[in-house]
Parts: structure tokens; sequence; C-alpha cells
């Protein structure tokens, strides 16, 4: 061990010095490196294994430049959105409350939700926002003939995410009693093993527990679940391309 940093010493600039001297300190400053950098490439994993599983990472690419920092917030409603996703990013971890996020179109229910996700994935947290339609679709995927999941891995899988987001709540489904079902085991299954679970819709509260009945609405607001009204003005005309 001497030797190696002797010799070390001998081809290093002046100015870089060795860690440490200790031997125990040098095995120690080791194995606190690789473990942080086996976690990381658990984490990478996690992330990748929604490409392999839904055929894109977790935000879809229309999202993928949202953040806190360019929601614009004019009003005091907007501005109260705003802090809330925040929040909730800042605090997730420390409870498995999830949340609402409910309001007309365009009003940037999707923006801040992908704002979460990029901040949590930043974090190494693995996050799946999708579709009511897609995820029936990728369900319904699972009774072909060579399907790679059956409908119980993929079920475990979505609750092995750290945050999945369903997207498009109440939009008419083709099945809805299955869709149904989905969603109830979806969040069942996810609070019980107390991770969180998000939600964007144009419902209102009431219209939520007509289409997927009050146990869902329920479960959604344990452990401090935040419902949050996105009703103003769209802000879809304002969008522009830079690309
Ligand atoms: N306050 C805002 N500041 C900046 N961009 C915004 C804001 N609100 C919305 N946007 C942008 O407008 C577009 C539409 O927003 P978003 O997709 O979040 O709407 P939504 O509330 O999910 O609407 P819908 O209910 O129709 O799905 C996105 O490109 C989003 O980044
Ligand atoms: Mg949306």
């Amino acid at each position: 061990m001497m030797n190696i940093i002797e010799r070390l010493k001998k081809i290093m600039p002046k100015h870089v010095q060795p860690i440490t001297t200790n031997r125990d300190e040098y095995f120690a400053v080791v194995e606190k490196i690789s473990r942080e950098a086996s976690q990381k490439t658990v984490e990478l994993n996690r992330q990748n294994r929604l490409k392999y599983l839904i055929g894109r990472s977790g935000i879809s690419p229309l999202h993928q430049d949202c953040r806190f920092e360019n929601y614009q917030a004019y009003t005091a409603d907007q501005r109260a959105a705003l802090h809330q996703a925040i929040a909730f990013a800042k605090n997730f971890g420390s409870g498995f409350g999830g949340f609402v996020f409910s309001g007309s179109c365009g009003t940037g229910k999707n923006h801040l939700a992908a704002a979460i996700g990029h901040c949590l994935i930043n974090k190494g947290k693995s996050v799946l926002c999708i579709t009511v339609a897609d995820l029936m679709m990728r369900f319904r995927s699972t009774y072909e003939k060579h399907a790679e999941w059956s409908e119980e891995g993929l079920l475990r899988e979505l609750c092995n995410v750290d945050l999945l987001v369903l997207d498009e709540i109440g939009i008419q489904h083709r099945n809805s009693d299955n869709t149904q079902i989905l969603i109830n085991q979806l969040v069942d299954r996810r609070t019980s093993h107390k991770k969180p679970i998000g939600m964007l819709t144009n419902l209102t509260g009431e219209q939520i527990s007509g289409v997927l009945g009050e146990r869902v609405l329920d479960r959604m607001m344990m452990d401090n679940g935040i419902w949050v009204n996105f009703n103003w003005e769209s802000y879809r005309s304002k969008v522009k391309c830079h690309a």
C-alpha cells in the first residue's frame, strides 16, 4: 500500500495530493466511491428499464424542457400551483402522499408534472408519466402471443417506479371498465407499498369519483396527498417551437 503511494507520488504532479496515506482510510474511501458508483448504475438502470418497458424514458419528448424555472406564474393561483409542485419534489421520499393536478386544458399540469419528474430523475429516482390510453395499450399487449411481459410482471414494474404519473385521467377509454379496474389496482398497490402516484386530469373531484370510484380519490389523499386546481387560461397559444 505504502509502496503504491510512494510510487504514485513520484509520477503525480506536485499539486495532486493522495486522499489519504492511512491504509484503513484508503480502503474506506475506495469502498465509498465504488458504492456510490454502483448505486448510480442501479439508478440509471431503473430509468433505462422504463425505456425497455414502455418504449421511452419516463417523460414524453414534448415535455422534455419543462422545468420549474420556465413555468411562468403570473397570478396568485399559478404561483400557488408552482410552489406546491416544488414542495412535492423537495419533500419527495418523506412520505407517500401523491398529487392530483386538475383543471382546464393547456394550464401546465403536464409542465409541472414533468418538472417534478426531471427534478426527481436528477436525484436518481425513477419516474414514469404515461397517459391512461398508452397504459391500457401496453397492458393489452401483454396478451399478445409472444408478449415479453406478463400482466402481473408489468403491474409489478409499474409499482416499482418511484413516481408514477397517470395522465389524461377521464378521457373516454375504449373499455372503461378495464381502465377503472387497472387504475384501482395501481393506486391500491402503490399506496399499500407506500409509493406515491400523480394524476393529471381535466375532471373535477366529483367527476373523478364518478369515473374511478371513491376508493381511488380517498387513497390519493392519503399521507397529505395534494389536490391542485389549474383553472386559468390555456398557455398553448404562447408556446413557440425553438427547434
Ligand atoms: N405557465 C406556463 N409557463 C410556461 N409554459 C407553460 C405554462 N403553462 C403551460 N405551458 C406550456 O404549454 C404547453 C401546454 O401545457 P401542458 O401540456 O402542461 O398543459 P395541460 O395542463 O397538461 O393541458 P391538457 O389538460 O390539455 O393536457 C406545454 O408546452 C407547456 O410547457
Ligand atoms: Mg396534459
